[in-house]
This record gives structure tokens, sequence and C-alpha cells, in this order.
């Protein structure tokens, strides 16, 4: 039992056993390396998904207050797989979530900024390069780490095609560690990613119509799925809501065009705060892009494939909408909530 080299972890009837490394950041991205089905969503605290019984065994815990354990799973001794590293072997309780299992390895590498270009007022698309080919799909996010060992996570906004790029469009937090930094990072500054993660995907092999809906900073990995979409051709027919507060946070009129979708893809932008003077040229939608998709789609959407992401508040107001009042069938549904 020492603190350094590389850790056993599993169960206690051993049917779910991988190793920690020296250079995994946490027992999450241990097992997601290993290819296990470990249950998780956000990889950053804020879900809940990847909690864990610890039964056996010593580990540190590396961000105490995050908020994805709620106080009784604190009193039940629960702890959350992406906020821990094992510091010995360790016995485990887990129910491990085949939906979970990743498809593509993740992995660590060092990248290098090599371009930014502005896309809203607050929002850039920043591109790294790395040595080797990107290995992603389009949905996924990756967890950027700068030289300062702050760690955040970011969605792609590109599509692989075989090239070694990684772009993300990124919203500019004011006082946020990470993105403060990175909006002053000079062409040249590496940064180490580590991914791909996460399971709102798209599923090229569905046939169904596409729901695309985009709130504040969730355009990253609508903007990948649009982009691969488009590169599929076909026929299906593809529905894209993308809400912001105000005009001045929409600006996928160029994405549109870009996209060359032509009638196949009806996009809707829309306006959460008319009331703003900068919104006073407005005509468009107007209210929260899950009301605008249950006022424009209705029960239509029971037959589409969702995809959606935004921050928390967005992302359960499209659940609810899709889960209970429309009764859109689970698996058709595919989110990220940006904690
Ligand atoms: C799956 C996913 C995908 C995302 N994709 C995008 C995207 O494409 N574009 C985009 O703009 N944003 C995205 N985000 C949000 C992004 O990860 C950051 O939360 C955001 O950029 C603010 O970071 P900041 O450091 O500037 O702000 P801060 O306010 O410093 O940090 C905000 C977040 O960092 C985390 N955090 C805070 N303290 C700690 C700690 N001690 N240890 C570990 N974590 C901590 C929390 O999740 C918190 O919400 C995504 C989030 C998730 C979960
Ligand atoms: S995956 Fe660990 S809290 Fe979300």
């Amino acid at each position: 039992m020492t603190s350094t080299g590389s850790h056993r972890i599993g169960t206690a009837d051993a049917s779910f056993v991988f190793e920690q490394a020296n250079d995994d950041h946490s027992l999450l991205q241990a097992a997601l390396r290993q290819g296990m089905a470990f249950p998780y969503e956000c990889s950053s605290g804020g879900c809940g998904s990847c909690r864990f019984k610890p039964v056996e065994g010593a580990f540190e815990v590396l961000w105490e207050e995050a908020p994805g354990l709620s106080r009784r799973d604190r009193r039940k001794g629960l702890q959350l797989a992406c906020q821990t590293r094992a510091t010995s072997d360790l016995i485990i309780e887990v129910s491990p979530d085949e939906g979970c299992r990743p498809l593509v390895i993740p992995a660590r590498r060092r990248v290098t900024l090599a371009s930014r270009e502005e896309v809203t007022h607050d929002i850039v698309e920043f591109r790294f390069t790395a040595e080797e080919a990107a290995a992603f799909l389009p949905g996924q996010y990756a967890v950027l780490e700068n030289a300062d060992g702050v760690r955040r996570c970011y969605s792609m906004s590109g599509v692989p095609e075989g090239g070694s790029d990684w772009s993300f469009q990124i919203r500019r937090v004011p006082g946020g560690r990470f993105t403060e930094w990175l909006f002053g990072a000079p062409m040249g500054t590496e940064v180490v990613l580590d991914g791909p993660y996460g399971m709102a995907h798209l599923r090229p092999d569905v046939d169904r119509e596409v729901l695309c809906v985009a709130g504040g900073s969730g355009l990253s990995p609508i903007v990948s799925i649009l982009r691969a979409l488009a590169g599929l051709g076909g026929g299906r027919r593809i529905h894209f809501f993308h809400g912001g507060r105000t005009p001045r946070d929409l600006f996928a009129p160029a994405l549109v065009e870009e996209l060359g979708l032509g009638d196949r893809l009806e996009y809707v932008p829309v306006v959460s705060d008319p009331e703003n003077q900068l919104s006073a040229d407005w005509a468009g939608a107007t209210g929260f892009v899950h009301e605008a998709v249950a006022t424009a789609l209705g029960e239509r959407v029971r037959e589409m494939e969702v995809y959606f992401a935004g921050p928390p508040p967005m992302a359960e107001a499209m659940q609810r909408m899709l889960m209970v009042d429309l009764g859109v069938p689970f698996g058709q549904i595919h989110f990220d909530r940006f904690f």
C-alpha cells in the first residue's frame, strides 16, 4: 500500500477492476482510459453521476466542495470518481453503466494554440493542433489543463476528418479562472488535452429527423454535430434552435450559410430578454428556447433524434419538456450540461 506507482481499483467480487496509473488525474479517468463502463457525465464534479462507495483502501479528494455530492451522499460516505484519486489499492462499490463505455478511448496529449476567431461578443473559437491525429465523435468534449493545473471541460466544435485540429467555442466568463487565462494566452501556448469524453455524440446511423438545441455557451457541441451532419449528406431534416439573451449572443446566420444545408435546415434563433435595449430591433422568436421548441414542433419531436447542450437550468427545462410533457423516448435524447 503506497501512494506512488499504480494502484488496483475494483469491486470486492473482482468483477470490475482497473489500474490507476501515475499520470491518471482521477479514478474516473483511469477507468475510462481502460475502456471500463464507469458511470459519468460531466467529469467536472457537477452532476453526481460518477458516485461510488469506497469500501477499503486510501484515497485523496481533489475538490472537497464539489456540488455533485448532496449532504445525504456525504453522510452515506459516497465519493465522486472524477474528484477522487486512489493513494493505495482500493475496493469500491459501483454500478457499471454500459452506455458510458468509451467508443473512442480517451488519452492525454499536448496541444498548441494555433488560431482564434471571434464568434460572438463573448465567444471565441480556439483551434489547437496536436502532433497526432485527433480522435473524437461529433458532440464530445475534452478536458483542457493549463500550466497552473486548472482543468475545465470544453466541447469540440469541429469534426475530426483525419486532421490533427481540436477546436472549441468558448465563452469568456468574467473572473473565471480558466477562461480569463485562455482569452489572454498568446499563439503557441501549450495545454494538456485529455479526451474525448461524453455520450451526447451524433448517432450518424439513426435516420430520424434531427432536433439540435443550443443555449448560451452550449453552442460548441451542436456546431460539431451540425458540421458532421452537413458532411454526411442524405435527406433528413434538421431543426436547429439557438437561444441567447439578446441578438448579439446569436451568431448562427454565418454558421447556417457555412453549412450549406439549404432547405434541409430549419434555423430558429430565440431571444430570452426582449425588453433589453440590445434586443430593440429583434423581430424573431422570444422566450426560453425550450418553449420555442415546444411551440414550433410540439409532439412531432417524439419522432426526432434530439441533441442539446447548455447551462444546467436550460438542460433541466429541456429534459422535463421532452420526457414529461412530450414523451420523447429516453434513448432519442442526448445532452450535456455545462457546469
Ligand atoms: C461537459 C462540459 C462541456 C463544456 N463545454 C463548454 C464549451 O464548449 N464552451 C464553454 O464556453 N464552456 C463549456 N463548459 C463550461 C466550462 O467547463 C467552464 O465551466 C467555464 O468555461 C468556466 O470556467 P472558468 O474557469 O473560466 O470559470 P470558474 O468560475 O473559475 O470555474 C467554473 C467551473 O469550474 C469548476 N470548478 C470550480 N472550482 C473547481 C475546483 N476546485 N476543482 C475542479 N473544478 C472546479 C466548476 O465546474 C465550475 O462550475 C463545459 C462544461 C462541461 C461540464
Ligand atoms: S462525472 Fe463526476 S460529478 Fe459529473
